[in-house]
């Protein structure tokens, strides 16, 4: 082992009983100026600047159907589960080009992975046409417009067709998510098994954002919820609604959850009213403030 110069001082200092005290370094040698050390910026902080410019570029370019306002509320929502300590990864069922999913994934906790389920290329599944999707399309989405597209996981299933052995897989390798969309068949069978699944594979304070409950062209969405809350017990409650997403979590954090979405969208501009469902008081948001919908 070669023992360098500031080694010795430290070693001597030990021997000295100086080892508390710092060792001042030794002066780098002059060969050019020496460039500022780039401190990486706190996670949420980056996080917010890196969906600020997939708003702007990749949002924009990739198709589906998704309005921007819907990442506003989802910026919101993810710093509310931060300071309720909800980590997790993303996951969505009905991914299409990825335009919200790629959303999804940058806010997911960091050093977790995101599940993308689509029927993919199987589009004879696909029995009410909603999206037809293709791989390619969605890769090709994720290697231009995702930042950490390896931490992605496609997964081509018919979410009607995910048995207990795959949803214990998915529990065992992502333990839980704590973002999950579900926009995939909008048939009432589909809403509801996609519900049911999401239930098994959220978190405590996980969110799940429901596309199209109020869409009158997909009126399958709406049963599937009604099934759901008539037929079972479940376990997830709606407290927010909004640009065409009706958002769910668990009993624990819906008060939470409402409260500080309320006091967020208090700002001037912001359009929105309390409304009850399922019996539960649940925040529909009309407008945001140009300020909010950039986010
Ligand atoms: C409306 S698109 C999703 C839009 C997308 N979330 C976005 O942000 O643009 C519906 C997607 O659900 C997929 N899909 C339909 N039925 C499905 C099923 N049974 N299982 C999994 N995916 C399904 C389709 O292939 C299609 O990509």
């Amino acid at each position: 082992m070669v023992t360098t110069r500031p080694m010795l001082r430290r070693i001597s200092a030990q021997v000295r009983g100086e080892a508390s005290k710092p060792v001042p370094a030794e002066r780098p040698a002059r060969t050019r100026p020496a460039s500022p050390v780039a401190t990486p910026p706190p996670p949420a902080i980056e996080r917010s600047a890196r969906l600020r410019a997939y708003r702007e570029t990749g949002f924009e370019a990739i198709q589906g159907w998704c309005q921007p306002q819907t990442l506003s509320l989802l910026a919101e929502l993810a710093e509310i589960q931060d300071d309720a300590g909800v980590t997790g990864g993303s996951c969505e069922i009905g991914v299409y080009h990825g335009k919200l999913f790629i959303a999804l994934h940058l806010l997911r906790s960091p050093g977790t992975r995101s599940l993308a389920i689509d029927l993919f290329e199987n589009q004879e599944l696909n029995i009410d046409h909603s999206g037809v999707e293709r791989t390619g399309e969605f890769v090709r989405s994720l290697q231009a417009h995702c930042p950490e597209p390896d931490a992605v996981d496609p997964m081509a299933r018919d979410s009607l067709d995910l048995s207990d052995a795959d949803v214990l897989a998915i529990l065992q390798k992502y333990e839980r998510f704590r973002l999950l969309s579900v926009d995939g068949g909008h048939t009432a069978d589909h809403a509801v098994n996609d519900l049911r699944l999401a239930q098994r594979v959220l978190a405590a304070g996980g969110i799940v954002a429901l596309d199209d409950y109020y869409n009158q062209d997909w009126p399958g969405v709406h049963e599937g919820v009604a099934r759901l809350f008539i037929l079972d017990s479940p376990r997830i409650f709606p407290f927010l609604i909004g640009f065409g997403k009706l958002y769910f979590t668990t009993i624990g954090h819906h008060d939470r959850y409402l409260r500080a979405m309320v006091t967020r969208l208090k700002e001037p501009g912001n359009t929105a009213k309390l409304v009850h469902m399922y019996g539960h008081q649940v925040l529909s948001v009309r407008g945001l403030a140009p300020q909010a919908a950039t986010g």
